[in-house]
């Protein structure tokens, strides 16, 4: 490791009590991935060597979220920031580079403007530089930035021990920083937890560090809204919807069409083509990847999907499924995991699929439920058709070969397999397998009973039995 290395320190020990929750606020999901996944991605994207995270409260939850993803040092108890930083500090021993310091709830700031931050520290030869964003409005709870006279940085106070004057100020503290690591620990250790909280405050160093004559750099963060923290869940709805907003505006940029984009809920990882148009109310989730010139919406949900090109998915739910290019799903289509549609099929309404293959060119247009099947090409599944894949302990599968015609109205009751080519007539209940190119025909033949409705209303007219 050399002067020019980059370690970060993110601080992600605190009990989140703002957030009266369970879940420990790391773990929070946002646009599909953990509260603390936004600042690991922004250090990697800062060129980050190495990212260590304070864990403490809910240590194991959050260390097995992000196993692999960095190291970690444990803060047992939570006695502040400055502390949680201290907790670092022996996995940092004989470290003499810049330290990047973030706060584990800040998940909208992004690769660029911890750039800025650490070239201007560098650039400049600071000791410590620390970035601050100048708020629109009230600044509410934030550490207010103090500057002297002439503008120099010469400490920061938090809002609690704030006077109403200091208040005023709308230059926050964002609480990410960059240091040189030895003159960091050598003040951490001057430190005391004397105020408000009773906490030992990371802030309090710029002032130790400025009047011990350090001069302390400070960088505005060009857009205030990359700062924003998460403590209360009012907080994180809002942050939801600024990356939401950033998400869509990607999207849109690089020529996917979003009817309405306060309407529509796209996680961030999520991959959709070009000149592919997303309706309203629709929830593109997860790992999706969705290709070029779909239509997507109203009303869709799909989550953990691959989709092709030219498919239209209309007001249905797909998971974990793969659907090939030109298919169509829906309305009311509900496509569970292990659902593999080729091109061209069509999956119609009310049509349930499970853990299933269907080939391309099938159609299954109406109110059918298959589970547990493999459909060959170009067949046609009638409308009502199930196949009974649950006999009360175990799940059996359903094959049917290509070019196969399924009347409306059949049974399949799995293990069973129909052949190529083959015809099940409407309303059978099919048992044992159909050879290729037969007809099975599973039901009772029709009896007439001629003049029959005609007795009966004449016999009970007569006051008769009927
Ligand atoms: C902190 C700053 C404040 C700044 C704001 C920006 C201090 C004292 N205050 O306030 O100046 O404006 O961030 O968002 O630093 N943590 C630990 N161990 C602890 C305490 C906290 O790891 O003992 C972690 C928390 O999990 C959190 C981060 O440090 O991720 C910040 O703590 P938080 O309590 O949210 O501080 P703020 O009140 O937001
Ligand atoms: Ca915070």
């Amino acid at each position: 490791m050399n002067a020019t290395s980059l370690t970060a320190v993110i601080m992600a020990a605190g009990k989140s009590t703002r957030m009266k929750s369970r879940l420990p606020k790391p773990l929070h999901p946002l646009c599909g991935k953990p509260l603390l996944s936004y600042l690991l991605d922004a250090c990697n994207a800062a060129g980050v060597s190495r990212t260590i995270v304070v864990v403490g409260h809910e240590a194991q939850r959050v260390q097995e979220a992000f196993q692999g993803q960095c190291d970690f040092a444990l803060q047992a108890e939570q006695l502040g920031t400055g502390h949680a930083v201290m907790s670092a500090m022996p996995l940092l021993d004989g470290y003499t580079g810049d330290l990047l310091i973030l706060p584990g709830d800040t998940p909208l700031i992004d690769g660029n403007t911890l750039r800025q931050l650490v070239d201007h520290h560098r650039n400049t030869g600071a000791v410590a530089t620390l970035l601050s964003a100048v708020l629109p409005h009230d600044a509410g709870m934030y550490g207010r930035v103090l500057r002297a006279e002439d503008g120099r940085v010469v400490g920061i106070v938090e809002a609690k021990d704030a006077t109403a004057q200091q208040l005023a100020i709308r230059e926050i503290n964002t609480s990410i920083y960059c240091f040189q690591a030895p003159v960091l620990f050598e003040a951490l250790q001057q430190v005391r937890p004397d105020n408000a909280q009773g906490e030992y405050y990371l802030t309090d160093v710029i002032a130790l560090l400025t009047r011990a004559g350090t001069p302390v750099e400070a960088v505005i963060a060009d857009d205030w809204q990359v700062t924003l923290g998460v403590n209360t869940r009012v907080e994180l709805a809002d942050v939801a919807a600024r990356l939401r907003w950033r998400i869509l505006e990607r999207l849109m940029l690089s020529g996917v069409t979003i009817v309405d984009p306060a309407n529509t809920y796209v996680d961030a990882d999520v991959q959709i083509g070009q000149d592919t148009t997303v309706y309203p109310n629709t929830y593109i989730l997860g790992s999706t990847v969705i290709g070029e010139e779909c239509e997507i919406g109203p009303m869709a949900r799909i989550e953990n999907s691959h989709i092709g090109h030219r498919t239209r998915v209309l007001a249905s739910q797909v998971v974990e499924s793969r659907l090939g290019d030109d298919v169509r799903v829906g309305p009311f289509a509900n496509l569970r995991p292990g659902t593999v549609v080729g091109h061209h099929s069509k999956i119609g309404d009310f049509v349930e699929v499970k853990n299933a293959i269907i080939e391309e060119n099938v159609s299954m247009a109406h109110l059918t439920y298959v589970g547990d099947a493999h459909v060959g090409a170009n067949s046609n599944i009638g409308a009502g058709t199930i196949t009974c894949n649950y006999d009360g302990k175990r799940k059996h599968r359903t094959v049917i070969g290509k070019g196969c015609f399924i009347g409306s109205h059949a049974t399949l009751i799995a293990p069973v397999q129909i052949g190529d080519g083959a015809y099940v007539a409407a309303a059978s209940a099919i048992t044992d397998d159909v050879p290729p190119d037969a007809l099975a025909i599973a039901r009772c033949r029709q009896v007439v009973k001629e003049e029959w409705a005609k007795r009966r209303r004449e016999q009970s007219s007569s006051g008769g039995d009927a």
